[in-house]
């Protein structure tokens, strides 16, 4: 196969573009800087959490609702949304079962420390869509791949964890690496030193490399998205994620499919509409609908070592998990809502349609415009790949993505209503769009792309 190379794009007029963008979404967003300002006084950076700055190259508009597919800030603009927070709100904005449950909820009681009858009916209807079958409810996804990691270490003994080139697991010390020259470093400050020693990164798509690292390593878990998300999209060679199924077991490591986000893309997760076998699966993000929700599940043997470990306060110490607001009444209740009448086997396959047309949409672009490039698509995530193939792992996916192009992208798009995918992402189909939206998507993409190429 060909090695891929990085498209080169006129970088002056992509500058002079930006600056004309950004000069007009300051002109339409002047209340919400007057807060950023304001807030200055009491937040670094102006914003109560750094990502909100740091995920947009622009200043933030400041928000004040939302409705379906559409948000609206303090200035009067409305977007199209399309990056859906990074998949956490993946139903859209106000979806009426939601609505009722977390009405409902607050009056009876938001949180006990104790069990309700919807985390049955979740862990239920979990256990049936995904075959996993026993769970365990967290706050977020990061702290769900956490306990997974603790509780594989303890099963398994050994302390290494192998992870993938072009990962992301949330904000974990062992997992916020990268490979360096001389091995594995961390990718941000602040993260305990050493806390990446027990770490090894494999290129996705490679069973010969992950055998080497399984054969000379302990290692206690190998976690991966089914579909790398977090660097546009890779998807798995057919038969790679069994082969890792395979390795993990004849290597004596357990597996956990991390699927934060790729449960949005088909019902059951990918875990689930691919039949994957696995010892662990993550979910979190959009299942909450905005309110804090992650879970894990697990195989029987994997909750029967959970039941015998299980901490207690006043006999042995058990395994490190739980929290006090994780698998709070209204968490739970929100996710039975989303299980129930949202993440229908219908709407799935609505918003895999959806999909389909955007990435067919953004193809005709690309050859209208003579660019060899092409889409990715995988359910309701499409977007663009500027290489004339798919990457097959997360170096690839670097150099088919360009972070200056999406972000005078996202300007362009934000200043005609169209709130688009963050860097790592692509656009994302939400439970809440129409046809109409992903041909209004398509017209402003179509808009951006003429204007830097004719
Ligand atoms: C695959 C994956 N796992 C875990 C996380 C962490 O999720 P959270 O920030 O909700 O903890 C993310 C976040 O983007 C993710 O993409």
């Amino acid at each position: 196969m060909p090695a891929l190379r990085p498209f080169v794009f006129n970088q002056s007029r992509l500058t002079a573009l930006r600056a004309r963008e950004e000069a007009t979404f300051r002109q339409r967003t002047t209340r919400s800087q007057a807060l950023r300002e304001e807030s200055r006084r009491y937040m670094p950076q102006g914003v109560p959490m750094a990502w909100m700055v740091s995920l947009n190259r622009f200043s933030p508009p400041f928000i004040r609702s939302a409705s379906g597919a559409v948000f609206t800030d303090v200035d009067d603009n409305q977007y199209l949304d399309f990056n859906v927070a990074d998949l956490s709100m993946t139903m859209g904005y106000g979806p009426m079962p939601v609505v009722d449950a977390v009405s409902r909820q607050v009056r009876l009681g938001a949180q006990f420390l104790l069990p309700t009858e919807d985390a049955l009916v979740v862990g239920r209807l979990l256990a049936e869509q995904i075959g996993i079958p026993y769970w365990q409810f967290t706050l977020s996804a990061s702290g769900a791949n956490v306990e997974v990691m603790r509780i594989a270490r303890h099963i398994t003994g050994r302390e290494k964890i192998v992870i993938f080139d072009g990962h992301y697991h949330g904000h974990i010390d062992d997992t916020m690496v990268r490979q360096g020259e001389q091995g594995v470093v961390h990718e941000q400050l602040g993260l305990a030193r050493g806390s990446a020693a027990n770490t090894l990164i494999v290129p996705f798509n490679d069973l010969e490399a992950l055998e080497r690292v399984l054969a000379s390593e302990a290692v206690a878990l190998v976690l991966t998205e089914p579909a790398l998300t977090n660097c546009t999209l890779v998807q798995p060679a057919p038969g790679y994620l069994e082969g890792v199924r395979r390795l993990t077991q004849q290597y004596g490591s357990l597996l956990c499919l991390d699927e934060a986000h790729t449960f949005q893309f088909a019902h059951g997760g990918l875990t689930g509409a691919w039949g994957l076998q696995t010892d662990f699966v993550v979910l979190g993000k959009g299942l909450g609908s905005g309110i804090a929700f992650a879970l894990y599940g697990m195989s029987e043997t994997i909750a029967r070592h959970l039941e015998q470990f299980t901490d207690s306060d006043i006999g042995p110490a058990g395994l490190a998990t739980g929290g006090t607001l994780y698998a709070s009444a209204l968490a739970v209740s929100t996710a039975r809502a989303s299980l129930e009448q949202v993440l229908t086997i219908t709407n799935y396959q609505r918003i895999e349609r959806l999909g389909a047309r955007l990435a067919s949409g953004l193809r005709q672009t690309f050859a209208r415009h003579d660019l060899p490039w092409c889409a990715f698509e995988l359910g309701p995530r499409s977007g663009y790949c500027l290489t004339p193939r798919l990457p097959r792992n997360g170096a690839e996916a670097n150099l088919s993505m360009d972070p200056a192009f999406i972000d005078c992208r996202r300007l362009f798009m934000a200043n005609r209503g169209v709130w688009d995918g963050i860097l790592s992402a692509g656009p994302q189909v939400s439970f809440a769009h129409s046809e109409a939206d992903i041909d209004r998507y398509l017209e402003i993409a179509s808009a951006f792309i003429a204007e830097l190429f004719e």
